[in-house]
């Protein structure tokens, strides 16, 4: 099966501008899941609650979404990307999974990065697993990579492939993503937004560089830094079912959870 990801440049609060152009790259390729970046409609440097209030959208139901259910079904594909959720009186920095029969979940994101604090909500929900039927997938959303729980918790949920929208301004992750897959067994498409913003005297760089990794930590595909692109690659999705590493070793069997309670417990200083 074929998974890739989009990797362009949202102009900040060009939400209709940045779902056209994200078309364009959605249409320019065969896939069967495509994995765009974080806030992938709005763009990611938010300078005031107002503005990420008035952009932010109700999921299902918004603008982004339904532009992104009605590709996934002329493209007949899935399609996971991050986009700023209003609900409830809350906002939060979800990531939406649309297919070819519309709306199928979403996820908020759990580790919120730097001011994102000032923004958004954290996510309430457990971190889930969702079977397409070709392909059990999960969702992270870009800083939730530097938390090896994440990805573990998604793992042993089932996940083949997870989906990863992101933008990324640390230079860790591609590399970190090596490992990550390595030591759960399971792909992953790290969607990375490109250029700078720069807005109320602060400044961005993305890193672009967005990743296929497979679950022998090989890199299937890393994009340039600069340059937008849709790339897709073809993938044996079940290698993501063997978690052996030898005759002797199995990387879920071999674990022991009788030991590791603390990491199931709030941290105090
Ligand atoms: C990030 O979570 N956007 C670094």
């Amino acid at each position: 099966m074929k998974i890739g990801y989009i990797q362009y440049n949202p102009r900040f609060g060009a939400v209709d501008e940045n779902i056209n152009r994200a078309a364009v790259f959605i249409r320019s390729v065969s896939a069967d899941i495509l994995v765009l970046p974080e806030l992938s409609t709005t763009g990611y440097l938010i300078t005031s609650l107002d503005e990420i209030e008035e952009l932010a959208e109700e999921i299902p139901g918004g603008k982004t979404t339904e532009a992104l259910a009605g590709l996934a079904r002329e493209r007949s594909c899935f399609i996971v990307a991050g986009l700023a959720e209003r609900s409830g009186g809350n906002l939060y920095n979800s990531a939406v999974l649309v297919g070819p029969e519309g709306y199928i979940a979403h996820y908020r994101k759990l580790h919120l990065f730097y001011e994102e604090k000032r923004w958004f909500t954290p996510g309430d929900k457990e971190f889930s697993v969702h079977d397409l039927g070709i392909a059990k997938v999960g969702i992270m959303v870009c800083f939730d990579w530097y938390f090896p729980e994440s990805m573990r918790i998604l793992a042993l949920k089932g996940a083949h492939l997870v989906c990863h929208p992101s933008s990324l301004v640390l230079p860790f992750c591609q590399d970190a993503m090596k490992i990550r897959c390595l030591e759960n067994r399971v792909y992953a498409v790290t969607a990375n937004r490109t250029g700078s913003e720069m807005r109320g005297g602060k400044r961005f760089d993305y890193t672009g560089m967005s990743q296929i990794t497979a679950p022998g930590g090989e890199i299937l595909h890393r994009a340039e830094r600069d340059k937008d692109a849709a790339i897709v690659v073809d993938v044996d999705i079940k290698k993501a079912e063997n978690k052996a590493v030898n005759r002797y070793n199995d990387l879920f069997a071999d674990r022991r959870p009788e030991f590791y309670g603390l990491i199931t417990k709030e941290y105090r200083f």
